[in-house]
């Protein structure tokens, strides 16, 4: 088994997100002692935005890509690749500004992909990723689940299941930025969570 951890805070070492993702990751492997960790940290691995210029990079055929094209679509396929070859996917995943982080965006602009990834049929989008499963660690200043400024519990339900990926789980910590008390209990139901989760 293979777990593809994916880090996507801005705050480094005080990173909730990364914390309670670290906390599962440990607990996971604690219970299923031959899974192998891969970690993907958008701090270490900087995910650049789609614009035109990789746009026209991924549209370019193959033996006419420039050099600076052929990197730019050598590290989408390694990111389609590492995907492809995780079975669990857990994701920190911070709230700025009522959104995600803009590199998580940008990643899913990276991987998702026609033909490899998703195909379009008669019938609608069909995800090409199967048999996998998605850990959320959501961590918010705010309170926000099941409230209309929650936009990234739908977002990722909806973008994961695009990509086939249909089982996706989310452990919420909020009221960090509240006062200490709220913040506590955000935490405490977090991680209780976390070991419910893992202990299935
Ligand atoms: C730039 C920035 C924007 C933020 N925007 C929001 C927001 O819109 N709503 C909210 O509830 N919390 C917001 N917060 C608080 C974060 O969600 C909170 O600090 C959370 O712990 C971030 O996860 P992290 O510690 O893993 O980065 C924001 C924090 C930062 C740094």
């Amino acid at each position: 088994m293979k777990i593809l951890q994916i880090k996507t805070s801005i705050l480094s070492q005080y990173s909730t997100s990364n914390q309670l993702s670290n906390e599962f990751v440990d607990q996971y492997m604690t219970k299923h002692s031959a899974a192998k960790l891969e970690i993907l940290d958008f701090e270490t691995t900087a995910i650049p935005h789609l614009d035109s210029k990789l746009l026209s990079a991924l549209s370019t055929d193959q033996s006419e890509r420039s050099n600076e094209q052929v990197k730019q679509v050598a590290f989408a396929d390694s990111l389609i690749e590492q995907l492809q070859d995780s079975d669990v996917i857990v994701l920190g995943l911070p709230m700025y500004n009522f959104n995600v982080p803009s590199m998580l965006s940008s990643y899913f602009d990276h991987v998702a992909r026609a033909g490899v990834t998703f195909n379009y049929t008669a019938t609608g989008p069909v995800g090409l990723l199967k048999n996998k499963k998605v850990y959320v660690m959501a961590t918010r200043g705010g309170i926000h689940r099941d409230l209309p400024s929650d936009t990234q519990t739908g977002y990722l339900t909806q973008i994961f299941g695009f990509l086939g990926i249909t089982d996706v789980e989310f452990i919420y910590a909020e009221g960090l930025n509240m006062d200490d008390s709220i913040k506590e209990q955000g935490l405490k139901q977090a991680r209780a969570a976390i070991t419910t989760t893992v202990a299935g």
